[in-house]
């Protein structure tokens, strides 16, 4: 009997990502959030992978997130918005949930403020996508669905 594919992807947006259409087009462009998880599904399907997606405001909520994710994914894309900057709660509980992580920034972050350009969750990602737009989260599920397949 051959094993389950290892295909379930965890897409997980942090804090203010909803309210993209709204941002600084310069760096996030045009799309709206339901936009963005539209073309993210599509890319899920083109890849041949099953995702479900998160999205939260509250800190406390994407930890519990994290906490619960066991047995329910293989994988995951996150983009923590502010939050990648500063929260080692999140970097916990990433670190205890024990997935295989992409990172992912829609702007340059290493482009921008200087305070942008410290991640205290990337130590425990397989790669980080930044700076590629809306793409970028097909190039993060690629990466993910060689990391599985391998
Ligand atoms: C972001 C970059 C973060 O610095 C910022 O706080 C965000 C979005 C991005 O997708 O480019 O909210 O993660």
């Amino acid at each position: 009997m051959s094993a389950a594919p290892r295909n379930r992807i965890e897409v997980m947006h942090g804090v203010n990502l909803s309210e993209l259409g709204r941002r600084d087009r310069h760096h996030y462009g045009e799309l709206d959030f339901a936009g963005l998880e539209k073309r993210i599904a599509d890319y899920g399907r083109e890849l041949g992978l099953e995702l479900r997606f998160f999205d939260t405001n509250h800190e406390g909520e994407f930890v519990e997130h994290l906490h619960r994710l066991e047995g329910l994914a293989d994988g995951i894309v996150l983009n923590p918005g502010a939050w990648t900057h500063y929260s080692y709660a999140i970097h916990d509980a990433l670190e205890l949930c024990g997935l295989p992580a992409v990172e992912l920034h829609i702007s340059d972050v290493q482009r921008r403020e200087e305070w942008r350009r410290r991640s205290v969750i990337a130590d425990l990602c397989i790669a980080t996508i930044s700076g590629e737009g809306v793409e970028g989260y097909r190039t993060a599920l690629d990466r993910l669905r060689h990391e599985l397949a391998g």
